[in-house]
């Protein structure tokens, strides 16, 4: 499929106005995006956990414009509330999304929207919302799109939607199936793209059921550098390449994986990639750190553990100083008394997130 397949053609319905409401989860890559082309296209292919209970909820209530004229904003019209409340600071990056996205949904221009919001994680956790916020938001659009178009298939419906996720935050496209998803042309995944997510196509061994994902927030706080700015470094770094081949390499390994369940390996890539995407960034110029002290004695704390009890605990980390926890489901006892005992004194106000892989977005 190309990027001309998802401009929308003429459309045989028309609809007054309505809602649409969506939740759709965040989602933890094993194989790391860092670093694009224009128009959001990855340098790599990346694969992802979907996970569960991280989730943003979007209703998106609309209404056809009665005199277009009178719309502002280069042509777009609509309310954002967060929690309930409007929220002007969110307003540009949605005005940026729907611009983006405009050739591919032009009739967005014939309607004002109220997008109404809101995170079943704290605001302030440090947790990206922007995968679940544009994916929740993409879905909605998507239904109003096959409310215009009721012959569209349920396979370009999921299609187009991880599409304009894409549009609006790279990662966000893995965010709207699961349980896990490819994003990125592999030579070896049937299907990828760097237009869209994927579900991942082999069957995925019992070890990764339910896997866990439990979340140490270490710091709250705002990144230094955000994620955008943090992928335009990857032009003229110094191991650009030998990252994109490295990353390739490893989406072929964790497919195997995958499939035959071998957990040291899982354990090896998935820490080896945490810590290549915050070397990328330690060696980008300018450098920066984004782990805090506390994201490394974590670090070794899981090691210790898993030297001491042989329980297949690794971590994973984002573009920030959180900590991703995983582990198969039958150790989860072990693996939460651990994280209560001697993990919680090391995430800022003792705060953690227990999660695990999803199913995706959800119309509500
Ligand atoms: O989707 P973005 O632009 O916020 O980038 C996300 C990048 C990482 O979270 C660091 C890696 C990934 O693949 O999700």
């Amino acid at each position: 499929m190309s990027e001309k397949d998802f401009i929308s053609k003429p459309f045989s319905s028309t609809i007054e106005n309505g809602s649409f409401q969506w939740s759709a989860p965040s989602n933890i890559a094993l194989v790391k995006y860092w670093g694009k082309k224009e128009n959001q296209i990855p340098a790599n292919p990346s694969i992802s956990f979907t996970l569960n209970n991280c989730k943003t909820i979007t209703k998106l209530a609309f209404a056809k414009h009665i005199d277009k004229l009178s719309v502002t904003n280069n042509g777009f019209s609509f309310d954002l509330l967060f929690e309930g409340k409007p929220k002007e600071d969110f307003k540009p990056k949605i005005q940026k999304f729907f611009e983006r996205i405009e050739i591919y949904c032009p009739f967005l221009k014939d309607y004002h929207f109220t997008i109404d919001t809101e995170n079943t994680f704290p605001h302030s956790s440090g947790i990206a919302s922007s995968a679940s916020g544009m994916a929740a938001l993409s879905m909605n659009i998507m239904s109003l799109e096959k409310a215009l178009n009721p012959n569209m298939t349920e396979e370009y419906f999921y299609k187009k939607a991880s599409f304009l996720a894409r549009l609006g935050s790279g990662s966000a496209c893995r965010s709207i199936k699961g349980s896990v998803v490819v994003w990125g042309n592999h030579a070896e995944i049937n299907g990828s793209s760097d237009l869209f997510g994927v579900e991942f196509p082999s069957n995925i061994h019992p070890n990764f059921k339910n896997y866990q994902d439990t979340i140490l927030l270490v710091d709250k706080g705002e990144k230094q550098v955000s994620s955008t700015v943090g992928h335009d470094l990857m032009h003229n770094h110094p191991f650009a390449e030998q990252r994109f081949a490295q990353a390739h390499h490893n989406l072929s390994a964790i497919k195997t994986v995958l499939v035959n369940g071998n957990l040291d390996s899982f354990i090896e890539i998935v820490e080896s990639e945490a810590l290549t995407l915050h070397a990328m960034m330690m060696t980008s110029l300018p450098y920066f750190i984004l782990m805090k002290p506390n994201t490394l004695e974590i670090i070794n704390k899981i090691w210790k553990f898993r030297n001491q009890t042989n329980i297949p605990i690794c971590f994973t980390l984002d573009a920030g100083a959180n900590v991703h926890v995983l582990y198969p489901e039958n150790v989860r006892e072990e693996v939460l008394q651990f994280i209560a005992a001697e993990l919680v004194g090391y995430c800022q106000n003792g705060n953690y997130i227990c999660d695990e892989i999803g199913t995706g977005a959800i119309k509500i």
